[in-house]
This record gives C-alpha cells, structure tokens and sequence, in this order.
C-alpha cells in the first residue's frame, strides 16, 4: 500500500475512494478465437500492436500489488492468444494477486496450463456458449469448441485448479439453464457464474437477437433457486441478474470506482467496460500516469463515484448506496444521460418504457446475430474455420 499512502487525493470531497481497490480486470488483448455477439469488448477494439508490451503488462501487475488490489482477472478477448502470458502472470503473482485465468480455453493445450499451474495460477474460468455443441458453435461462430472445454476442464482439474464455469444467458441457451448446471457439476466446477447478458457494446448491438421473454426470465429464476437448494456444498452459484425485468437496478461494478479497475489492451484504465461510450470522461493510461494516482485521483475514477453527482431520483432515494444509481453506460445508452438513474430502477421515469422495449423485442423472431470481428459490425454468419449457419429464430 505505499504507493496509495504517498499519493495525494486532489479535490477529496464525498467523492473520495481512498481504499485500495478488490480487483483488477486486465484485458491482455481483445483478439480472439470466438465471435460472441455478446462480447463486452468495445465494439471498436484495441489491435494486437496497439498492446501494452510485456514488461508493460508486468509493471500494471506490480502497480497492482503496491496499491493493495487483492485479485486479478486475466481477461481479454482471449488472454491466451498473448504468448507472454506466462511472463504477465508470473508479474502478479511474485505481486501477491490471487490469479483467475478468464479463458474460453479453445487455444489451451495441456502442457502450456500445466506450466501455468506451476507459475502459482490460482483459478481458472472457462467460459461455455451451451451444452448442444452445435448451438454453441453458432453462438460462438466457432467450430469444435465444445469437446476442447471439456478437455480443459479435466485439465484444471487434473492440476488441483479451483474451476468456474461462466455462462452468458440469453434467448439462445436460457431453456437449456438444467442443463448448463449439471454440465458445470459434471466437469467438477465448484462454481458457475450465470451472467444474465448485460446490454452494452456487442450485447447492445445483438439486442433483439438475445433478449429472452419475461416468461423465460422468470423460470430461469425458478430453476437456479431450486439448483442452489439441491446442489448446497457442491456447487457455488454467482448470478448477475437480468436488468430488464427488474425493478432495481444491480450496484454496477459494485459501484463506480469502488471496487474495481479495468486495464485495456493498450492500457487505458477503466471504472468499467463500457465507460468510454460516455462522452467527455478523462480517461488516463498507465503509460503516462500511475496506476495508484489515476485509482485515487483520475477525471474517470472521480466522475460518478460516491453519491454527489446524483440527480433526482436517486439523490434522495434511501438505496443511493446500495447500489448506487445501478449503472452509467446503461443509463447514458437508454435515456441519453449518463448522470441519470438506471432505467432498471422502478423509480427511473424510463423504466416502463425500458422494460417495454424488451417484451416487445423478445416476442419477435430473433435477427440474426451480429458477430464480434475484429473487422468491425459485420451481420453475416462469420466464415473461415466459423459458422455460416444463420441463427435459429
Ligand atoms: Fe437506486 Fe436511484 Fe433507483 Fe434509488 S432511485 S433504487 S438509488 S437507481
Ligand atoms: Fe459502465 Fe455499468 S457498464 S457503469
């Protein structure tokens, strides 16, 4: 913590954060093997000589440790494509972070996790599109990923690794909830992370494509409640609920500059994902300031933390700090200002409106999906060693 006790808090006030951070979200790099149309990547993303270099990545790791963050995310796109990754975590971990590899795991070979392992990797995510290979193959828009998972699974595993299993839950795969659970419960997970899709950057875009029913909500509701009871001790449940269908919004990120960092592929440091959608936010880069100093002290970090910016209704609603005016990209997206209460909140004079929107989308066939490329917004299947099928209405 030396770094954060010698930095001073300019303009402190009721915004100040001056704790050390839990997590850090490195995003090693947005290339990637799969074209999720639900990808939180931005949808212009940062290319491969844009990156932070090795010994960039390994000074943010022992930035990280001297502000106090506990644990790192390794994320990207695919951190694995990265061949310096050994070196990145080797960084953090003589830092002291508690280590999470996030992977779709489709570019793993055993011997390359096996040497992770041996580095100190402290967990591994293994993310899955749906338990029908060929469903996830045209969710994802690649070929063959579903056997490679598992294998990988067994893999971490067999080398003693805590293992999560992610899932991004939308219209495509939400019927197939019982079975993405026993799924997780068969490849020895001891967690699954059911992420309901958030409606940011390539989500946004693919929103009619993966909107699911209020209907299909609700039973998937049902049926992690009756999972978490029957499944007590074997497996943890982490769910990041739907927004639409709500009637308060989630505390994003836990809070605007409360308990997380994002560093981007060329380094740019983030409250979250989605904020440079947000116009005018001074966003600093770890290239030219401190990692410690832009936490305490940077134009993005300060914009919407604590409660001072809050407009009615949240500036005199009892919640304002449980979670915090839910989130910003979402309330810039959906009623134009960023400053305003997230339109999941009841209270929002959006929300009728908001979750209107998503009965009315969710009962149409669905378009088909936008594919996350590189390239840019493209609406055909993807080519090449990906789908050419055309989604299922
Ligand atoms: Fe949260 Fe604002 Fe809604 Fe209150 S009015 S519940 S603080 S979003
Ligand atoms: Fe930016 Fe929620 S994604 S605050």
């Amino acid at each position: 913590m030396a770094k954060l006790q010698s930095l001073e808090v300019v303009d402190a006030g009721s915004s100040a954060c001056a704790r050390a951070p839990l997590g850090l979200l490195a995003e090693l790099t947005h290339r990637c093997p799969l074209q999720c149309p639900y990808c939180s990547n931005p949808l212009e993303m940062d290319r491969a000589d844009a990156e932070l270099t090795t010994a960039e990545w390994r000074d943010v790791m022992r930035q990280a440790g001297e502000l106090g963050i506990l644990q790192l995310h390794l994320s990207g796109g695919e951190p694995a494509v990265r061949q310096d990754l050994e070196e990145i975590l080797e960084a953090a971990v003589q830092a002291g972070l508690y280590t999470n590899l996030i992977t779709s795991g489709v570019t793993l070979t055993r011997e390359r996790l096996a040497s992770l392992a041996k580095l100190g990797l402290d967990h591994v995510q293994i993310s899955i599109q749906d338990t029908d290979p060929a469903n996830a193959e045209r969710i994802s828009g690649y070929k063959g990923g579903a056997g490679k998972k598992r294998e990988v699974a067994r893999w971490v595993k067999e080398f003693g690794l805590p293992l999560t299993i992610n899932v991004v839950v939308h219209r495509h795969n939400i019927e197939n909830l019982p079975a993405l659970i026993d799924y997780a419960v068969e490849v020895g997970a001891g967690r699954i992370e059911i992420a309901h899709t958030q409606y940011y950057a390539w989500a946004l875009r693919n929103f009619a494509a993966l909107i699911p029913t209020r209907e299909q909500f609700y039973a998937s509701v049902r049926t992690t409640n009756e999972a978490k009871e029957r499944l007590k001790g074997i497996l943890v449940f982490d769910v990041v609920a739907h927004d639409h269908y709500a009637v308060r919004p989630k505390p994003c990120m836990g809070g605007w500059g409360r308990n997380f960092i994002v560093v981007t592929p060329s380094g740019k440091v983030l409250p979250c994902h989605a904020c440079e959608t947000i116009p005018a936010l001074e966003i600093d880069n770890v290239r030219q300031r401190p990692l410690a100093d832009i936490w305490l002290n940077g134009g993005a970090f300060q914009a919407f933390r604590g409660t001072a910016w809050m407009k009615e209704p949240c500036r005199s609603c009892e919640r304002r700090e449980i979670d915090w005016g839910g989130c910003r990209c979402q309330a810039l997206a959906m009623t134009g200002d960023a400053s305003n209460a997230d339109p999941a909140c009841a209270l929002s004079p959006r929300h009728k409106d908001f979750a209107l929107l998503a009965e009315r989308e969710s009962h149409k066939p669905s378009p088909p999906f936008v594919y996350r490329r590189m390239s840019g917004i493209q609406s055909d299947a993807p080519s090449g060693s990906a789908m050419t099928a055309p989604p299922k209405a």
